[in-house]
């Protein structure tokens, strides 16, 4: 069968069709790196079981040593050769949540590489909800680690043409599609202490994960105290334009005040403004929809980067639902917040 092959700067192009999945899997059977969509973001994807192919995920990424990986199953049968002692919780959860935007920290395997856990004794597991994704991993026959297919730093990718732009030469393979659908990461939940606790909110909402446990979930404390994370990833300021990012908080009425008379001055002095979420000009979203603010929010930010923005304004959201998330991705990004 003839195929013609794209590639960019030597990474493979792949479609999303069942051809093209078993290349990929064979790529990652024999120790490469493949960037592979999901319902949230691109993942990164190695074997979990390569030593080898998941220090090539640090290389390619930049990513420090020190940050766990995700592990992506397609089947929970897979649970047992990743963790050990799994909680009734871990069960619970799967069933009403999987496929879908969560992962959970469970006691690691005794034969997990240091590496997906950076020396934890944990490991972070997910089934995503995406047809490509559950087939390459199933098609491959091993767990894949994945962090998003991003450089280290930069806003996750929700689209191929985002992981080409940051990792185009550095992996082996990408499979083309568009259908990172929540645009946000999943929520990192921990089942390995007393209680359930949320680690990184992300695209399953608190209030969903409560009604199912029939219990309080807290999000860590320290989710906006880069000195005591929780979650080795969430001490490193992520999900950052190039542009700084200054985050208005505060009532609704102040807050749109504040924007107009900053965004104002700025642009009399001659700087290119991007407004995110704000009722001045609806540039990508309005408060109401948490949702689209979600889908949109780093395809967005990596456009105002494009476009040579010199200053991007956000304004504070609701912190319930999908709005936890988007308010911890906004924290992350800015570098000042100004509460009016
Ligand atoms: O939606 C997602 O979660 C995407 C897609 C590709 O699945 N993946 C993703 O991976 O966002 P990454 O590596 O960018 O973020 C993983 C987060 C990091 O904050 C990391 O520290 C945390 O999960 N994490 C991973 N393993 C952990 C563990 N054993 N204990 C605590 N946190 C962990
Ligand atoms: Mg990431």
């Amino acid at each position: 069968m003839s195929r013609s092959v794209k590639r960019v700067k030597g990474t493979l192009l792949l479609r999303d069709d069942r051809g093209s999945i078993k290349i990929a899997a064979k790529i990652i059977q024999s120790g490469g790196l493949v960037a592979f969509p999901t319902e949230t973001v691109y993942g990164l994807g190695a074997s979990a079981m390569n030593e080898k192919a998941l220090r090539k995920i640090f290389t390619a990424k930049g990513r420090p040593p020190d940050n766990p990986l995700i592990v992506h199953l397609s089947s929970t049968k897979q649970l047992d050769s990743v963790a050990r002692n799994i909680p009734r919780e871990a069960y619970i959860l799967a069933s009403a949540f999987w496929p879908g935007p969560l992962s959970m920290v469970l006691p690691g395997a005794d034969n997990l590489s240091p590496l997906v856990s950076a020396g934890l004794k944990t490991v972070a597991v997910r089934m995503p909800d995406q047809k490509a994704a559950l087939s390459l991993i199933e098609t491959s026959g091993v767990p894949i680690a994945a962090p998003s297919a991003n450089l280290s730093g930069s806003p996750s990718p929700t689209t191929y043409r985002h992981v080409l732009d940051d990792l185009a030469g550095s992996i082996d393979a990408v499979i083309m599609s568009n259908s990172c659908t929540i645009g946000l990461e999943s929520t990192v939940l921990d089942l390995s202490g007393p209680s359930p606790i949320i680690l990184r909110p992300g695209g399953l909402p608190r209030e969903d994960l409560e009604a199912v446990l029939g219990q309080k979930v807290l999000v860590s404390g320290s989710l906006y105290k880069p000195d005591s994370p929780s979650s080795p990833g969430m001490k490193y300021r992520h999900y950052t334009p190039r542009a700084p990012l200054i985050l208005i908080t505060g009532p609704r009425e102040r807050r749109y005040r504040a924007v107009k008379t900053v965004f104002k001055h700025l642009t009399s002095k001659g700087y290119l403004v991007g407004l995110l979420n704000t009722q001045v000009h609806r540039r990508i979203a309005c408060e109401a929809d948490a949702e689209y603010l979600a889908a949109n929010l780093y395809r967005a930010l990596r456009q105002f980067d494009a476009e040579g923005v010199d200053l991007i304004l956000a304004e504070e959201t609701v912190s319930t639902g999908l709005g936890l998330a988007i308010m911890n991705r906004l924290r992350k990004a800015a570098v000042r917040i100004i509460k009016v």
